[in-house]
This record gives structure tokens, C-alpha cells and sequence, in this order.
């Protein structure tokens, strides 16, 4: 067994160390399949969002389009494909990633390792934040604690208490589920503190009215912070993130730490092999990202946020078919791309935080 380590320090290890998952191997579109790998019917959408974006700010000569966290730079490659001239002359991109430039990337975008200051265009990060490394806390008889890792099995301990960062984070933006879920962690836990009841019963007894105990949370504000400061990147324009999250009022009950590899979820065990991942808390990422920018923001399902860009699902005319076969197939794809983008249960329910800055949100948002 190696030494345990908080989730923060193992996901950070496991995904950006030396031998790190997202920084030595072939790249996350070889893992699993995010909006921007599944449809170009994304980057469509989203080259319509940089439209609006450019528009608001009234046709800059240089408007920035930022990608922060960007893969193998496959969005900012289909929207410089996609980009009419005009815009192409005036587009800047720039790839933020922590792994290496990709030796074929297209020399119009730049590949670097922070965010540049002063954008004026469009931030975007699409399934960034979910890979910003997070501790997680699993609530005991205690109170909540933080737990501990076993990076090469991913067997996980009771550690301690949360910081007082920690703890105002979890008071304010997950309160303890309601219903005891005596988990075999918590079991251990308790059996260790020295108990003599029947470990369910003391588990049940303590945890009654208290919220629930075994229930698990992924304490965001590490997110928070990196989208805040992603937000105080932007001079004028519009940061985008999209991601899988929740909100306050329906947090998971034991959380979402989950792996990926290979197209497969696995099991979450931080030792490089895999992806390790936590859904977002979009709505305390929000409201750090509003309290630098000072505008509103809007925060909806892809669904919504697609079909108001032009993504639709619906199915071509049939009649179509006999006057147009080839333009009936292509169609016919087109819907079934977008289908697959605006699915409820799958993408389609993944959240887009609009975060204007310096421009009005009406004007950048399509309703
Ligand atoms: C899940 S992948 C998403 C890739 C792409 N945006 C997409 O939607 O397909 C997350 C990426 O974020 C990168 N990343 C995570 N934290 C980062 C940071 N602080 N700065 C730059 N890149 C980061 C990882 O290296 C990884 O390539």
C-alpha cells in the first residue's frame, strides 16, 4: 500500500504529473466522447456563439477565441475550418493546455500553458472544470471529513476534518443529504473510533435529524477559483463553460467521482491509468465567475442553449428523400448529430454557463 493521499493532491498527480493521464497519453478524445468530439454540429453551434460574441463588440480587429483546457485543440481546428474569411483574417486562437502542442496542429493557433490577460472574443471551456482536482468529503457521525486515497488502488480512508475554507464551501454550496447511506468507509470509520453499539444502529442513531451520514461531496471551490480566474481574463466578451454538473437543490447524495478509459467508466483509482472526474457544481462556479465580472449570467441545459443556436434534432421531411436523396442523407445525419448533442439524458443535459463580461447578455445569449 502506498501512502494515502487527499483526492485534490491524487487527482492532481494522476492527471498532470510526470506520467499524468492527460499529459502523456494519446489525449481524451481516445478515452471518451465530449460534445466537441461527437458532432461538428457543436462547433457549428458555437461558431454562431462567436457571431454573437463578435457582434457585441462590434467587429474588433483582433477578436480572441480562448480554449481553455482544449484537448488536442480539435474545437479551435473546426472553428478556424469553418470561420468565412473575413473572420478567419480577424480570429485569434489560442489552445490553453497543460499537455504538449500536437505536432500537427495548424500554425494559426497558438498552444500555451496559462490563460492570456486581456481577451476580448470568447473564453471558452467545454468539460474543463470537471478535471480541476477537487477533495472530497464523506460525512460521518463527526461531521464532515476529508477523505484519503490509496493512489494505487484507489481504496479510500476516513482523514480529517475539512479546513475552514472547506467547511464554508460545503455549508454554503452542499448541505449533507438528508438520508443515512452508511457506507463500507463509513463502517470503518466508526468501528475505528471505538463504538461499542452495532455500528448501523450508532450510524443511524447519530446521524438522525443531523443529515445524513455516508453521504459523500466533491468540495468545488478549487472550480470556483479557476473559473473566476478564467472570468478575470476577459477584457470584454463572453466566457463559455460547458460541462456535466449540478445544482444546490439536487446535489448527487454520494457524489460523482467517477474514472474513464479507453471509452469505458471505471472505477475512479488515481494512478495515472485513467480519467478521474466530478461532475461540476455549476451554480457556486457562477456565482464566482459574477462576482468578477460584475454582469449576469445565464446558466442552461445544452439543449436549450443548442436548439436557441440552430441545433436541431428533428428528423428531415420525407418528401425531401425523393427529390433530394444525397441532401435527405446529409440532413438526416445533421438530426441525428444534433439529436445526440441535445439528448437530456446524455449531452443534452450537460450546463452552459454564459458569463458575459462587458457587454450586455441579451446581446450575446440566443434565445
Ligand atoms: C476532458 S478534457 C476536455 C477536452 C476538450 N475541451 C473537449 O471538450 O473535448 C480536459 C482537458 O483539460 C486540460 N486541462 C485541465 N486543467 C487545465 C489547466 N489548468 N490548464 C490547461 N488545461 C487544462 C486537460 O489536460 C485535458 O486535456
Amino acid at each position: 500500500m502506498t501512502s494515502p493521499l487527499r483526492w485534490h493532491d491524487a487527482m492532481e498527480r494522476a492527471l498532470y504529473g510526470p506520467d499524468g493521464f492527460f499529459v502523456s497519453g494519446a489525449g481524451p478524445a481516445a478515452h471518451f466522447r465530449t460534445s466537441v468530439h461527437a458532432s461538428p454540429v457543436f462547433a457549428a453551434c458555437l461558431a454562431r456563439q462567436l457571431e454573437m460574441v463578435d457582434a457585441a463588440l462590434g467587429h474588433p480587429a483582433r477578436l480572441d477565441v480562448v480554449d481553455v483546457g482544449a484537448g488536442r485543440g480539435e474545437l479551435l481546428r473546426a472553428l478556424l475550418a469553418q470561420a468565412a474569411p473575413e473572420l478567419a483574417a480577424r480570429i485569434h486562437l489560442v489552445a490553453v493546455e497543460r499537455s504538449a502542442r500536437p505536432p500537427d496542429l495548424p500554425p494559426e493557433i497558438d498552444w500555451r500553458a496559462d490563460i492570456p490577460d486581456g481577451i476580448t472574443g470568447l473564453l471558452l471551456a467545454t468539460e474543463w472544470l470537471d478535471n480541476v482536482p477537487v477533495d472530497v468529503a464523506v460525512h460521518t457521525p463527526a461531521g464532515w471529513r476529508l477523505l484519503l486515497v490509496d493512489p494505487a488502488t484507489g481504496q479510500e480512508t476516513v482523514g480529517p476534518p475539512p479546513s475552514p475554507t472547506d467547511t464554508t464551501w460545503l455549508t454554503h454550496w452542499w448541505p449533507p443529504n438528508p438520508t443515512p447511506a452508511p457506507t463500507k468507509v463509513i463502517k470503518e470509520f466508526v468501528a475505528a473510533e471505538g463504538s461499542d453499539q452495532d455500528t448501523n444502529s450508532f450510524i443511524n442513531a447519530v446521524g438522525e435529524g443531523k443529515g445524513g451520514v455516508g453521504g459523500r461531496a466533491e468540495i468545488g471551490w478549487s472550480r470556483d477559483l479557476a473559473w473566476a480566474e478564467a472570468v478575470g481574463r476577459v477584457a470584454r466578451g463572453l466566457a463559455l463553460a460547458v460541462d456535466y454538473g449540478h445544482l444546490r437543490e439536487s446535489r448527487p447524495v454520494d457524489g460523482t467521482l467517477t474514472g474513464y478509459r479507453g471509452g469505458r467508466q471505471v472505477p475512479p483509482v488515481p494512478d495515472g491509468s485513467c480519467d478521474v472526474t466530478a461532475h461540476v457544481a455549476m451554480d457556486s462556479v457562477a456565482s464566482a465567475g459574477e462576482r468578477v465580472a460584475r454582469c449576469a449570467y445565464s446558466l442552461v441545459s445544452q439543449r436549450e442553449a443548442l436548439r436557441a443556436l440552430g441545433a436541431d434534432g428533428g428528423r428531415p421531411p420525407l418528401s425531401l428523400a425523393s427529390r433530394d436523396p444525397a441532401g435527405y442523407l446529409r440532413a438526416l445525419a445533421t438530426a441525428s448529430a444534433a439529436a445526440e448533442l441535445t439528448d437530456p439524458a446524455g449531452l443534452g443535459g450537460h450546463l452552459w454557463l454564459r458569463q458575459p463580461v462587458g457587454v450586455a447578455l441579451d446581446a450575446v445569449v440566443a434565445r
